[in-house]
């Protein structure tokens, strides 16, 4: 390799753990001298390690698990950026530690996974892929004023647990259709309950009187398995259950049960605690869930965007400045 010349200045060094949406890598690749993971699924352990070992940026998605193991091996990294607003699936406490910028996507992604989750909201509701079972299997016989008799979302009460971003966005889609709003969260917010007429409740009463419940909590250990057995007891039998969150806040054992007993009428989930959900698990046995495949930010805009602040983010840090999105800035003061 030619060293660099005299006042010039030898790029950083990023490895990219899989192919991005829109011209995110050009500016990439314009700026850093970056390696790219090139393959569809995520890159095995001992392949992320490798990747790291030499580079001063990571920029990785939500499918690689970033620990204190794996910073230990990159001891020339400054900066970890996400191409999600859910960290998760990073040890910020050990990248504070170790003087690494964490840096996520919030906010480009909320209107999308809003409409997501309404989707869900309104399919798990209506029973649509029981319907177009139906169709597609022939027991479509005749109309019959009792066949695939769903619930109302007009009217009825939606509770929303986390009011943040994505919480906010979805109580706006639902006054569009005349419900009735609660939501329980960390920290009261009188003046967002003034401007979106949403009422707050303790998690517990919430449960009690939604007849739609919709998760916006992160994953954390405040959060992991907060829908256990003893939750889904306290929702009404009629009720419809929608987690655009993350699998780990929900008992996944105890959503089987609730839903196999009809103990809850419904439930619409686009994340599950292992992910991929295997083909065999028994949540796929059972004709009162939706499932789809964490796909809740994927509109073409919205992943470009994502693409494009997860490049802005780690090109801002690299050249020591504060990126828009950083999750722990006080590394910045180290
Ligand atoms: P956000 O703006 O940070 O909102 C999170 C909300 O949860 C905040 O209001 C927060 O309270 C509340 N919260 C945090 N811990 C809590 C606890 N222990 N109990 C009750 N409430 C708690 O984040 P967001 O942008 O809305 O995103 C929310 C989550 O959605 C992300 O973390 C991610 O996991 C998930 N997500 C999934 C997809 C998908 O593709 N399925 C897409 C985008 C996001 P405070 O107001 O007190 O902070
Ligand atoms: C998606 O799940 C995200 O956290 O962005």
């Amino acid at each position: 390799m030619t060293p660099p010349l005299a006042g010039e200045r030898s790029q950083p060094r990023v490895f990219v753990t899989r192919r991005l949406p829109g011209g995110a890598l050009d500016r990439l690749a314009s700026e850093t001298a970056f390696d790219l993971w090139q393959d569809e699924l995520p890159p095995p352990r001992e392949q992320l390690l490798r990747g790291v070992r030499q580079a001063d940026g990571l920029l990785c998605l939500l499918t690689d698990t970033i620990d204190d193991e794996l910073l230990a091996a990159a001891p020339g990294l400054r900066v970890v950026s996400t191409m999600a607003v859910g960290y998760d699936h990073i040890d910020v406490e050990a990248a504070t530690r170790r003087g690494v910028l964490v840096t996520n996507t919030p906010g480009v992604l909320t209107e999308s996974t809003a409409d997501f989750a309404f989707a869900l909201l309104l399919a798990a509701a209506r029973r649509l892929p029981e319907a177009e079972r139906a169709v597609r299997d022939g027991r479509w016989t005749s109309w019959h004023p009792s066949f695939l008799l769903g619930r109302a979302a007009h009217d009825a009460t939606l509770g929303i647990v986390g009011l943040g971003t994505i919480g906010q966005a979805v109580a706006r889609r639902a006054r569009g259709f005349q419900m009735r709003l609660l939501y329980s969260s960390r920290t009261r917010k009188p003046d967002i309950e003034e401007e979106l007429g949403i009422d707050y409740r303790s998690f517990e009463e919430l449960l009690a009187e939604a007849d739609f419940v919709s998760v916006h909590v992160p994953l954390t250990p405040e959060t992991r398995h907060l829908f256990d057995d003893d939750a889904f007891q306290r929702m009404k039998p009629t009720a419809v259950f929608v987690n655009t969150a993350r699998g780990g806040v929900v008992d996944q054992a105890a959503l089987y049960r609730a839903l196999a007993s009809n103990r809850i009428a419904a439930a619409a989930i686009d994340v599950t605690e292992a992910e991929p959900l295997a083909p065999d698990d028994p949540l796929l046995r059972l004709p009162n869930l939706l499932v789809t495949p964490h796909i809740a930010s994927a509109s073409v805009t919205t992943r470009e965007r994502m693409a494009e602040l997860a490049v802005e983010n780690l090109l801002e840090a690299l050249a020591g400045r504060k990126p828009p999105h950083c999750v722990n800035a006080e590394v910045l003061a180290q």
